[in-house]
């Protein structure tokens, strides 16, 4: 992987990625530019954490071009934060000479900086998934790689870490790439949707509204219902009930 010179953050052309003889990534195309916001849509098992996972440098046994920025983090669904390291220490485990007070700077930006000193065990999910925000900031990215980084939070926490998520990319202008099964989340946040299916983006979307975005307004239903049509979901009730399973 080398990094990418001009505007582009992440360029990937025909990436291939098979687990035995099953082929999950087959000669994906992307591209993000530089502060672009993309969301990632994608049944359940049709390869977005395996994008994700080779897009962060943990996996390399692929077939294409991957061009990514040198500094890049990843913040997963499950903050998996170290036990036996207070909360300050999980934020600065990855640098080589990080301290307590550069911790505390960025559990500050997440709005935690109560509990650099606590450990993670004391913490509620919400606070944990802050915790492994502040843990991917603290290496300053260009790219941040989030693979649902909110599914596992009940609603209203959920929404408290997306206004969080939206006002951490405004401050740092890195480019995202969120992996979501949210379509409203998707839509809150990003410039563009994609939606992944038989191991390529099978459609994209361009989300050319204003920001804080209105759900109820009539292009934001628009796209929604679109974006739920390419998921092959027909109504909003449907996707719900999607959720629950998948996040369970
Ligand atoms: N390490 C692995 N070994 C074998 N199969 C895997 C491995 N990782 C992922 N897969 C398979 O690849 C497919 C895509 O998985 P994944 O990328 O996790 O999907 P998603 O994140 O979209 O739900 C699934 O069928 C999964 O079982
Ligand atoms: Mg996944």
């Amino acid at each position: 992987m080398t990094a990418v010179n001009g505007t582009n953050s992440v360029k990937v052309r025909g990436l291939t990625r098979a687990f035995g003889d099953k082929t999950v990534l087959d000669g994906l195309d992307i591209t993000i530019r530089e502060g672009e916001f993309v969301a990632l849509l994608g049944q359940s098992g049709c390869g977005k954490s395996t994008l994700l996972r080779i897009l962060a440098g943990l996996d390399s046994e692929t077939e294409g071009e991957v061009d990514v920025p040198e500094r890049r983090s990843v913040a997963f669904q499950s903050p998996r934060l170290m036990p036996w390291l207070r909360v300050w220490h999980n934020v600065v485990l990855g640098l080589p000479r990080g301290d307590r007070a550069l911790a505390e700077r960025y559990l500050a930006e997440v709005g935690i900086e109560e509990y650099a000193g606590a450990w993670p065990r004391t913490l509620s999910g919400g606070q944990s998934q802050r915790v492994s925000l502040a843990r991917a900031l603290v290496h300053e990215p260009e790219l941040l790689l989030l693979d649902e980084p909110f599914g596992a939070l009940d609603a209203l926490t959920r929404g408290k870490a997306q206004r969080l998520v939206a006002d951490l990319w405004q401050r740092h202008r890195c480019s995202i790439l969120l992996v979501t099964h949210d379509v409203e989340e998707a839509l809150l946040l990003a410039d563009r949707v994609l939606v992944m299916d038989g191991g390529r983006i099978a459609y994209e979307a361009r989300v050319g509204l204003d920001r804080p975005r209105d759900l109820g307004s009539p292009d934001f239903v628009a796209l929604r219902g679109e974006l739920l049509r390419r998921l092959g979901v027909d109504d909003a009730s449907a996707l719900s009930h999607h959720r629950e399973e998948v996040t369970a």
